[in-house]
């Protein structure tokens, strides 16, 4: 199980990073966006930070503008993903992007049957939207497990991420699952991170310790 950080901003990537819990970073243009910021400029500075994969979206809607970009994207780091949406379009650029061994992850999965045909397209990775389906009534975490043992089943090489995580719990539920990565914001890291007990644990050890030392200090003094 691997964890990728969800975000487009610098700040949180380096920090996260430093911690040496995470493998990858996913993108959207959503993400960018509230950057302000260029796309280009963003992305490279944001695949200086990782070694691992960092996926990026196109934006066109039509196969040919897809393998375009994704071409451009390839040219700006090697640790570049190109996340294509899963349409028809989407899925017709895959073949090409394979011929031209630009790797991919296809992102917006909200079925077992797109998640076949992304791997048989020969995605590398696939992204079902886990919060995106429990907001309207459906268990997310179920099409993560389905699509797990189907590409099991079937000896499929491509990897699940679970995407759209919105709680540490999802996180437990995608390990449950069996996803082979979950990418999350760094919010649902920090809350992963903190335990109150922890907290308490620490506080108590440092007030008994420093206790015993002043019973010590004193027993010298008298
Ligand atoms: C994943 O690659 C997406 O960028 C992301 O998980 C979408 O999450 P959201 O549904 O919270 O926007």
């Amino acid at each position: 199980m691997q964890l990728f950080l969800d975000s487009a901003k610098p700040n949180e990537i380096r920090e996260a990073a430093n911690l040496g819990v995470i493998s990858g970073v996913t993108t959207n243009p959503s993400l960018v966006a509230k950057e302000k910021v260029d796309y280009k400029e963003r992305i490279m500075e944001i695949c200086q930070i990782v070694s691992g994969p960092v996926s990026v979206e196109v934006l066109s809607q039509e196969a040919e503008g897809m393998v375009t970009e994704a071409k451009e994207f390839a040219t700006w780091a090697s640790n570049v993903i190109v996340k294509v949406p899963m349409i028809k379009e989407g899925l017709r650029a895959l073949k090409s992007l394979r011929q031209l061994k630009i790797r991919t992850n296809v992102t917006l999965v909200f079925s077992l049957n797109q998640a076949l045909l992304a791997a048989i397209a020969g995605a590398d990775y696939v992204s079902p939207f886990v919060g995106r389906l429990d907001d309207v009534g459906h268990d997310g975490m179920q099409l993560v497990a389905e699509i797990v043992n189907a590409y099991k089943a079937y000896n499929m090489g491509t990897q699940v991420i679970a995407a759209s995580i919105r709680h540490p719990l999802h996180v437990v539920q995608a390990v449950h699952a069996g996803a082979h990565i979950a990418t999350i914001p760094f919010g649902v890291l920090e809350g992963m991170l903190h335990h109150p007990l922890t907290d308490l644990g620490v506080q108590r050890f440092l007030d008994d310790w420093h206790r015993a030392i002043g019973q010590q200090e004193r027993k010298n003094d008298v």
